[in-house]
């Protein structure tokens, strides 16, 4: 979607050693610079930048490549959103290309705006925590004096006050030039129709802004500092929004990412303070899963920077069920976990407290078990003495077992599980093999269901008909001349130019491949050999225009394939932008949140091409 001028002048214009070196302190070594590898642990720099190449090369992994490779590498970005990093920057403005393009740039655009929004109500909750009396007496007290906070972590989580007034945020940003419209999509403003006016959602609470991966926040929790009637919930968090999703969120994992490489281990807790208060004591590896259920999201974003999870839940009942319900999930995403089994009452923030640093690292070694283990420690008053119980309970351990994917662990586990549960290896052994074979067949069962709703999707759609009919076309007579109204050209190059123009990609995969294949086979001048080639075209089309002066209507056989190949990719971007509508209208009802306006106007923008398309297509017909 970005323009390859705008790719080309970001990485010309960026300087490798200038950004490596915020990240990574070099020295200079003659035309290099040098560095300690941040991808290992090494003690003599091994990581080299190249200023003069544009390239870095780190000897101790073996990692290597241009500055984009490197963001995407250390900051975990996505291709584009490194674009977009030395973009802003470097201040280089960034251009998309193409009409449908237009809208992933609305889209871009839309969203800038929401983070703006965020980052200004960041820094309004910030400035009243420090610099009004009401946030300083009701916040800053709280935070300090009743949790124990200092000013060091109050800065790194950017905490915030949200005062009592109903809308004194709401009526600085409209002062600012935020729209209404922006201000109630980030979910800091909501209408009351019952007194037909606005007001500020987070209200007369500590804020806690949560961030993205790359520092930006995107939403906030806000807690009450008071327990009343009148403020029913200890913490509201802002509305759900494309922004802000919790289930794929971590919070505090921009701030601890880079220990969590650093140890090479992540520890997972339930709330906002308990990551603060572990902060503050010196365990700077943790994240906090914001009170909801785990997700396989939220996992999966921890072993982007380690395989190592130590589950820290709060030591009640519902911090146990949490921790139970983790296990499985945590074991099929092939991590290595260990959870810390705490006594009622205590929570990370509490225990964090208590002691000095090598204490609570002394705890936390002390504390934490194997899964197994800690499912036994759990049950084991339960299943006592009772043989039935007890045989259910070695088929939970074993169902778990069952989800871990590394042999040699699996075999660990099993011997662990022999040992505490008291039963022969080779009994395990049995039970899990049927486990595995259900679990199997389950699977397969799955697969097989869920393959054949897909096929038979493919065989009834359109779209996937009309693409086959390009290849398939694209084949068999890519280099045939077609007459347009201004040039020749040939059916290869003009579905080429449709597709790139409104940057589509085809739905099937192995269509694109062979598309893919053809292009860049175009691109050594070998297409030629690969197309079949019809010579007499041009013959024909000539002897056609001189039958067309005489006003004589022929239907030539080049004619109808002209005809065929501009009515087909007519079809095709119009079920294309069909297809586009219905992402619309089902994102926009997904998702509660989304502004109306915004919506209808893109909604119209692409009913608007629709039906140019279809006043075409049957004007052709
Ligand atoms: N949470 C929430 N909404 C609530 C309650 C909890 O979003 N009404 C989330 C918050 O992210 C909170 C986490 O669940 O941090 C854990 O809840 P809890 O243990 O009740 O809160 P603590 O973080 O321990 O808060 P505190 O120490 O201030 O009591
Ligand atoms: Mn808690």
């Amino acid at each position: 979607m970005i323009s390859k001028e705008t790719i080309n002048k970001i990485l010309s214009v960026s300087c490798i050693e200038d950004i490596i070196g915020n990240f990574i302190e070099l020295k200079k070594s003659g035309v290099n610079y040098r560095g300690l590898s941040p991808f290992s642990n090494e003690k003599t720099p091994s990581f080299i930048v190249s200023p003069k190449k544009k390239i870095w090369k780190d000897f101790s992994s073996g990692k290597g490549g241009n500055i984009i490779t490197f963001l995407m590498e250390h900051e975990h970005f996505t291709y584009v959103e490194s674009l977009f990093y030395l973009a802003k920057r470097y201040s280089i403005k960034i251009n998309y290309n193409s009409s449908i393009k237009k809208i992933f740039k609305i889209n871009h655009e839309e969203h800038e705006k929401l983070y703006t929004i965020q980052d200004y109500a960041k820094r309004f909750f910030i400035n009243q925590l420090f610099f009004t009396r009401e946030g300083m007496k009701n916040g800053l007290n709280y935070l300090i004096k009743k949790r124990g906070f200092n000013i060091k972590v109050i800065h790194r989580f950017e905490l915030g006050y949200a005062s009592f007034s109903w809308g004194s945020f709401t009526k600085k940003a409209l002062e600012k030039g935020f729209k209404i419209r922006d201000l109630k999509k980030s979910g800091l403003t909501i209408y009351k129709k019952y007194s037909n006016n606005f007001f500020d959602c987070f209200r007369k609470r500590v804020m806690f802004p949560i961030h993205n991966l790359s520092g930006k926040v995107i939403g906030f929790g806000g807690r009450n500092i008071e327990f009343s009637i009148s403020t029913k919930y200890k913490y509201i968090n802002s509305s759900e929004s494309d922004l802000f999703q919790k289930s794929k969120i971590l919070y505090g994992l921009f701030q601890a990412k880079r220990n969590i490489l650093k140890e090479d281990l992540c520890y997972l807790v339930e709330g906002y303070t308990d990551v603060i208060s572990l902060h503050q004591s010196g365990i700077k590896n943790v994240v906090s899963s914001s009170g909801i259920s785990l997700t396989v999201e939220q996992i999966l974003l921890i072993k982007k920077f380690t395989k190592n999870i130590v589950l820290f839940y709060d030591g009640d009942s519902s911090g146990i069920k949490a921790s139970l319900k983790g296990i499985n999930l945590i074991l099929e995403q092939d991590m290595n976990l260990r959870i810390l089994f705490i006594s009622d009452g205590e929570d990370p923030d509490s225990i964090s407290k208590k002691y000095s640093i090598s204490q609570l690292k002394n705890f936390i070694a002390k504390r934490s078990y194997n899964f197994i283990s800690f499912k036994e420690k759990i049950y084991s008053k339960l299943y006592k003495n009772d043989p039935i119980k007890k045989s259910y309970f070695i088929l939970n351990i074993l169902n778990s077992i069952s989800k871990i994917s590394n042999l040699l662990q699996r075999e660990l586990y099993l011997q662990e599980a022999s040992n505490i549960l008291d039963i022969r290896q080779e009994i395990l052994i049995h039970e899990l093999e049927k486990i595995n074979k259900r679990n199997k067949l389950k699977i397969i069962s799955f697969q097989r269901t869920k393959k054949s709703v897909i096929e038979n999707k493919k065989i009834q759609n359109p779209l996937f008909i009309i693409e086959e009919k390009l290849i398939q076309l694209i084949l068999n007579h890519g280099n045939k001349i077609i007459k347009k109204e201004k040039h020749n050209t040939t059916v290869f190059k003009e579905i080429l130019h449709v597709f790139k123009h409104w940057n589509i990609r085809f739905s099937l995969n192995k269509n694109q491949e062979i598309f893919d294949g053809i292009c860049s086979q175009k691109n050594e001048n070998k297409t030629d050999y690969l197309l079949s080639n019809n010579k007499k075209n041009i013959y024909s089309l000539s002897k056609l225009s001189k039958w067309d002066k005489k006003g004589i209507k022929v239907t030539d056989p080049e004619d109808k394939m002209n005809q065929y190949i501009i009515d087909l990719l007519l079809r095709y971007k119009s079920l294309y932008i069909s297809k586009l509508i219905r992402k619309e209208i089902s994102n926009y009802r997904l998702n509660k949140n989304n502004d109306r306006e915004y919506f209808l106007k893109k909604i119209i923008y692409l009913t608007n091409i629709k039906n140019k398309l279809y006043k075409k297509l049957h004007r052709n017909v």
